[in-house]
């Protein structure tokens, strides 16, 4: 990690990378929108534990032995779960899903429990409802096959910068947990994020990257902020950066 790198200051990347602070570990965000209702709160407190059986040190034991094959992926902050739901039809991979907003857990939660009616199967996700940091710093090392991170909050605001997911102290967690050549997917709409992860992924060795597409590429599936986005008439970015497995990381 090129830690010390000689950054330009930018205003457009929203704050100076070789000023930039550690990463706090109080969550900042909203854990809790509109008040629960009854049959919310049900959810979080009856069917959040069937769908949480996550064990951090080995979590692919928690998922059907008929699966083992599927590669095992993070989303981290899946909002709502849309893009969660459209990858649990395609069928391909095992998800965990980490988010802590509550109103969004219940979203999931209740997409997950139609699909299992539907299909009388379990589905290949499992939640984990905390902060996604506290499940990285857990997991064993190269235990995933690939994360995604699909418009992380921005803090637009300089002061905010390290608040935002797209921090070095996180791709080293990142890069830890993946695979060798595993894929860590990142989207965002805002042009104030867009430079900041173009600034801090040129000033890191972990990852390799690759020029940003300006449509969904192929097989990713769609979620609720980037169809907000094409509503609004924004810009999206999509990258995947590779891992590149570093020994001296693990
Ligand atoms: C702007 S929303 C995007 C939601 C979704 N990915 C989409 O594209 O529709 C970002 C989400 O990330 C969640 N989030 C932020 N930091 C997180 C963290 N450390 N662990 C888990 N979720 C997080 C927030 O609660 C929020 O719901």
């Amino acid at each position: 990690m090129n830690d010390n790198a000689n950054v330009s200051s930018s205003a457009s990347s929203g704050g100076d990378l070789s000023e930039l602070k550690a990463q706090p570990t109080r969550l900042y965000g909203r854990r809790l929108g509109k008040p629960l209702r009854q049959r919310q709160a049900e959810l979080l407190e009856k069917e959040l534990p069937r769908f949480s059986l996550i064990h951090p040190e080995n979590p692919t034991i928690d998922f059907p032995k008929s699966t083992s094959e599927m590669p095992l992926w993070l989303e981290i902050g899946f909002g709502s779960g849309e893009h969660i739901s459209k990858e649990m039809e395609r069928g391909e991979k095992r998800y965990i899903a980490s988010e802590f907003f509550e109103n969004g857990i219940c979203s999931l939660l209740g997409r997950l429990i139609e699909t299992e009616k539907e299909t009388g199967n379990f589905p290949n996700v499992r939640l984990w409802a905390k902060d996604a940091r506290v499940l990285l710093d857990a997991l064993p090392t190269a235990s995933l096959d690939g994360v995604c991170l699909f418009f992380p909050d921005p803090w637009p605001k300089k002061r905010h910068s390290k608040r935002r997911f797209v921090h070095p102290d996180n791709l080293k967690r990142l890069a830890r947990v993946l695979k060798p050549a595993g894929k860590w997917r990142v989207a965002t709409d805002h042009p104030v994020y867009q430079e900041w992860i173009k600034e801090v992924m040129t000033h890191q060795n972990l990852f390799q990257i690759f020029e940003p597409a300006t449509t969904r590429p192929e097989g990713w599936s769609p979620t609720r902020y980037e169809a907000k986005a094409f509503r609004e008439g924004r810009e999206c970015l999509y990258w995947e950066f590779k891992n590149k497995g570093l020994s001296e990381i693990k």
